[in-house]
């Protein structure tokens, strides 16, 4: 979860729980979802057959849980600090895209927050993306922790849009254009033109 009320990539299923049923992400709760399955037949047929003797809300938590390992951001083990940091790292094949890397950890700082496995430091910033969500201060309590919300793992970034805990920027240009605007507690970046063209190659490699 962005605040940090779970970590989902620890926890497995029970992460995807708890973004099911969280009020400000899908707010649904097991048993409406169980009665909503129970109208689909296709997914009755495939849960049941995927995951037999178990209640289909369970079978659909299993099932995207799976889903979601399979496309790596889960590790086997459920833990994100093994394979996949090594998987994830970039293979410098192109020019730009090692100078994109040399950025990310260079001149742009990028990795002071965005490291270790899945380019994530667990912790929280307020990188002034929006101003009414409470973020982080929800669950710590800590008035210093409003609108301050986890660092984002970097993986399979040019899938994954729309970015920002809320959706708010719909490509990674417009993520470099908040970074170069002044991101709030992660500063202000400097590049030109040729510099963000070359990090932008190297974000998609992630
Ligand atoms: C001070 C720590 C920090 C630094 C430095 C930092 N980031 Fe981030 N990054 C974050 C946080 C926190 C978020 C989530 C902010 C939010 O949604 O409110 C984020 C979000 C992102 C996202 C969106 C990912 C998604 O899945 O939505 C991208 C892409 C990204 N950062 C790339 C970069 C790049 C490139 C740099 C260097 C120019 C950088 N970051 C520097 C902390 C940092």
């Amino acid at each position: 979860m962005w605040d940090g009320g779970v970590t989902p990539l620890r926890h497995g299923s029970q992460g995807i729980l708890a973004a099911l049923t969280a009020h400000r992400d899908q707010d649904m709760n097991p048993v409406d979802l169980e009665r909503k399955l129970q109208h689909f037949t296709r997914y009755k047929l495939i849960l049941n057959r995927l995951y037999p003797g178990q209640p289909l809300a369970a079978g659909y938590l299993l099932a995207i849980r799976d889903y979601v390992k399979k496309i790596g951001l889960l590790s086997k083990s459920g833990d994100p600090t093994t394979e996949h940091s090594i998987k994830s790292a970039p293979k410098p094949t192109h020019r730009n895209i090692e100078q994109g890397l040399a950025l990310f950890r260079g001149k742009a700082a990028c990795i002071r927050c965005h490291h270790g496995p899945s380019w994530t430091d667990g912790r929280f910033y307020n990188l002034g993306v929006d101003s009414s969500d409470p973020g982080r201060a929800a669950i710590s309590l800590l008035e210093e922790d409003r609108g301050r919300f986890r660092t984002p793992p970097l993986v399979h970034l040019s899938k994954t849009a729309p970015y920002f805990h809320n959706g708010s920027a719909a490509n990674l240009e417009t993520v470099l254009q908040h970074y170069t605007d002044g991101a709030g507690e992660a500063g202000r970046i400097h590049l030109n033109p040729e510099e963000k063209q070359a990090l932008l190659a190297f974000l998609r490699t992630l």
